[in-house]
């Protein structure tokens, strides 16, 4: 990562995952980006399909402006095909969508109809390709991922503690659980790389409790490690207080409120990482504006939990953290699943 100069093995990496993504010939492939997307891995989609034999086309669109308010950023949540019509309509002809826009496409307001017309979108998360070199999907990450998700599935009740006094308990009866391991060969399905991560969208009035967050633990909206303790008291969902005197809960606390909007303080999703390949240093390692934190969100035995909207409780809104909590102890159903942040 010293100069962006491409690298073979950048390429082969790219090529090995739309292997996995099983495209072949004759099928519509379209790599979709935009103006400020990572050009260095659209050139590298570009170069790997050439690779591979596979055609395809660009589909480019302008990154919107900025609008006033808090400042975006890392939430799933592309906004670059807002009134673009004639694109979206030429996604939902294609078999497959080479995501790489800045945001991606996972909660993008065009993202279900894309889906429903068969296409698959595999987004490549904005990140520098020694990232995702590094972090390429292997088959253990499918067997955890459909583990995780029917194990979350089949409970009825998620408790989070931790030695600093994390009591956080989550019903998660009719909760929307979703796995994602790196890749996606099914028709009408979305995948990221890099991958390793499961998440579950419970109903409204399912999340409750207190969630205290120490130096070393994440907060990947602002893609810093907390360096002092912020406690978070939730009732119903909502963030209802966030206690701290340290620079975090500052930042937290004016962030939240920025959007003037009650949802921004309600849980989005759930769930924890299981990727071991995934460095927790990660994010001392790179410039920002060269990683979108996904390897984050994917350390094996975070406790990810994150504010935002929350489409399956009705609940849209702009306001969006990811909050890793590392050394934590996840139960379902009293069987633990991470104990002290270790998988078991
Ligand atoms: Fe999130």
């Amino acid at each position: 990562m010293l100069t962006d100069r491409i690298e073979a093995r950048w390429i082969s990496a790219f090529a090995h995952v739309f292997e996995l993504c099983k495209m072949h010939s004759n099928e519509r492939i379209v790599i979709l980006s935009e103006s400020q997307s990572n050009e260095l891995n659209v050139h590298l989609a570009e170069l790997a399909l050439g690779q591979l034999g596979l055609s395809y086309y660009n589909i480019k669109v302008p990154t919107p402006a900025d609008v006033p308010g808090p400042v975006i950023r890392s939430t799933g949540a592309c906004t670059a095909l807002d009134n673009q019509p004639d694109a979206v309509a030429a996604l939902t002809q294609s078999d497959v969508v080479i995501d790489l826009t800045i945001e991606g496409l996972m909660h993008a307001a065009q993202t279900a109809a894309i889906l429903k017309s068969g296409a698959r979108i595999m987004n490549i998360s904005s990140e520098h390709p020694d990232v995702l070199c590094r972090l390429v999907p292997t088959d253990d990450l499918k067997d955890k991922a459909l583990d995780a998700v029917s194990r979350c599935r089949a409970t009825q009740k998620m408790h989070v503690s931790t030695s600093g006094g994390t009591d956080l308990t989550v019903n998660m009866n009719k909760a929307i659980t979703v796995g994602v391991w790196g890749w996606t060969d099914k028709p009408g399905t979305l995948a990221h790389w890099p991958g390793g991560i499961v998440v579950s969208f419970p109903q409204a009035k399912s999340v409750n409790g207190i969630l205290i967050y120490q130096p070393g633990d994440m907060n990947l909206t602002f893609k810093r490690y907390f360096d002092s303790t912020v406690k978070l008291v939730i009732k119903n969902d909502y963030v209802t207080d966030i206690i701290g005197t340290g620079t975090d809960a500052c930042l937290m606390r004016d962030y939240f409120a920025a959007f003037k909007d009650k949802h921004a303080y309600a849980t989005s999703h759930v769930g924890w990482g299981f990727n071991a390949a995934a460095r927790y240093e990660a994010l001392t390692m790179y410039n920002k504006e060269a990683i979108n934190g996904t390897e984050l969100r994917a350390v094996a035995g975070n406790f990810l939990y994150s504010t935002g909207a929350n489409e399956f409780a009705n609940r849209f809104t702009r306001g969006h953290f990811d909050l890793p909590l590392m050394s934590a102890n996840i139960a379902l159903d009293d069987t633990l699943v991470v104990d002290n942040g270790k998988l078991v």
